[in-house]
């Protein structure tokens, strides 16, 4: 078996979503100590809806590929879906991630926690209840 899949090498080449938002609503970085890798997520949120995200991320090409599909995954998607976006859904639309590569997807969750939660400090009163 390859080692990593088909969707894994397509995002990795073509990540979608990649750059910055300007004007982004929420944005948040995170990174992980031990391979020094990156990742930034920007989110333009409406009506409690992400309409636009975008990223950067310096790093393998598991986050890379991570991030891209992070990003489709919650274009469009409202503000309760995108924070019970979880990394083992990441791997899973990727078609899986080496064991060991399964931190990269980690960074992806936790970048979009972090834009989300940014958004949050701006927007309390957008808060989902939390229940
Ligand atoms: Fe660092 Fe993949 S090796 S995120």
């Amino acid at each position: 078996m390859a080692l990593y899949s088909e969707k894994v090498m397509d995002h990795f080449r073509n990540p979608r979503n990649v750059g910055v938002i300007e004007d982004a609503d929420g944005v948040g970085e995170v990174g992980n100590a031990k391979c020094g890798d990156i990742m930034k997520m920007y989110l333009k949120i409406e009506n409690g809806i992400v309409t636009d995200v975008k990223f950067e991320t310096f790093g393998c090409g598991s986050a890379i590929a991570s991030s891209s599909m992070a990003t489709e995954l919650i274009k469009g998607k409202p503000l309760e879906e995108v924070e019970q976006l979880t990394n083992k859904a990441v791997a899973e639309a990727l078609d899986g991630l080496p064991d060991y590569k399964m931190h990269c997807s980690v960074l992806a969750e936790e970048a979009i926690s972090s834009a989300l939660e940014d958004y949050y400090r701006k927007h309390p009163e957008a808060r989902p209840p939390k229940g």
